[in-house]
């Protein structure tokens, strides 16, 4: 087991780079999740993990060592990928048993990991079937067990689940955090859905275009989001955006839209950090931050006519369109708002952000 840092590490491909001057301190033991679009650099950073890509810049530490110049061998590294790669004419067990042949164990503990991999995944029963005779999630189970059995320093996955189907990914997150609490080995799991990294990781570290945005835990991540780039990619549904002013009504600092005008809490305006009156900023408020009515409320609310409901499940997104935007707002199924009727919307006034409008940078 073992601590993973990251230190000022570049990967350049030519003049390009693919990832910036990362810098990260993975615990021993803990689960590290790295986060972000396609093509931000995540792969790119493991396989410099791995010893699969030279370090450009910079150095990678497994706690107190230096690794850059070891050859991916003497890592102590297993890796799984989207794609699991098993052999088709081998049975489950020669699959997983194969890294420990490889290293010249011998049999009657070869026997031992395999069996008690086998029964942490629950694939004890499969030991004799060929890959083609599993489906995606058990060959996926198996190209983890081939990874477990090893007892590695540290777990490397790049979007294992990535291609299965939904229920049997809402599954697996479940299996692959239990796995890695159960061994207690340090894991770097790469994925592009929020849902994958925010229910599993200790810690989450968003990427975009090469650069680490924000390193948090998951509640940080969602909840205090340091950019609104962050802010829009952490949260399904979508943060909602409107550019609207600070504005200065008698010495009360509110925050001024076309639509609705919303007064600062004194916390709130410490924050802006001077970014004072006629200021533009840009709003950010969860689809779950906001509430929904058909009849005018008390409190100040912002006017707006529905524009589609979607039902999912237990909860109900109403799109609500105002005069310059649309924004998605979390109720419950029972609404009955229908599509070009009137509407209302409140926002709770400790859930809401405000970014800068020309750098993104959070006020709060
Ligand atoms: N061998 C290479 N040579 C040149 N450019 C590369 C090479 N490998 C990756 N890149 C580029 O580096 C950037 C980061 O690639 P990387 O594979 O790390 O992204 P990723 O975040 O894993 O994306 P995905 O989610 O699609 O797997 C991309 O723009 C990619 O085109
Ligand atoms: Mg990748």
């Amino acid at each position: 087991m073992a601590r993973v840092t990251f230190r000022n590490v570049w990967k350049k491909y030519g003049e390009f780079a693919a990832v910036k001057d990362l810098n990260i301190d993975c615990p021993d033991g803990s689960f590290l999740s790295i986060l972000g679009p396609s093509g931000c650099g995540k792969s790119s950073t493991m396989r410099m993990v791995a010893g699969l890509e030279h370090i450009s810049a910079g150095d990678i530490l497994f706690d107190d060592r230096r690794i850059n110049d070891l050859a991916p061998k003497d890592r102590d590294v297993a890796m799984v990928f989207e794609n699991y790669a098993l052999y088709p004419h081998k049975s489950v067990f020669e699959n997983m048993a194969n890294p420990l042949k490889l290293r010249g164990q011998e049999g009657a503990r070869i026997k031992d990991r395999v069996t008690q991999a086998a029964k942490l995944l629950e694939i004890g029963h499969l030991l004799e079937r060929r890959p083609q005779e599993l489906s995606g999630g058990q060959k996926q189970r198996v190209a983890i067990g081939r990874a477990i059995v090893r007892e590695p320093k540290l777990f490397l996955f790049d979007e294992p689940i990535a291609h299965l189907d939904a229920k049997l990914r809402a599954h697996m997150r479940g299996e692959i955090k239990h796995m890695q609490r159960t061994l207690g080995t340090t894991m770097v799991y790469v994925t592009h859905d929020q849902l994958e990294a925010m229910s599993m990781a200790d810690q989450i570290a968003v990427m975009h275009e090469g650069e680490l945005q924000q390193l948090g835990s998951p509640r940080e991540v969602y909840n205090k989001p340091v950019n609104a780039w962050v802010a829009g990619f952490v949260g399904e549904p979508a943060m909602n955006f409107l550019t609207c002013e600070i504005t200065n009504a008698g010495g009360k600092l509110m925050l001024t839209h076309p639509d609705f005008a919303l007064a600062l809490k004194p916390e709130q305006m410490k924050c802006l950090n001077g970014a004072g009156t006629a200021a533009t900023v840009r709003m950010g408020v969860r689809p779950d931050a906001l509430a929904i009515s058909m009849t005018r409320p008390a409190e100040p609310a912002i006017t707006g006519k529905v524009f589609v409901n979607e039902l999912l499940g237990g909860d109900m997104i109403v799109e609500v369109e105002l005069a310059d935007a649309r924004i998605r707002v979390k109720t419950a199924p029972e609404f009955a708002g229908a599509p070009g009727e009137a509407c209302y919307v409140t926002v709770n006034r400790d859930k809401w952000h405000a970014f800068d409008a020309v750098t993104g940078k959070a006020f709060f």
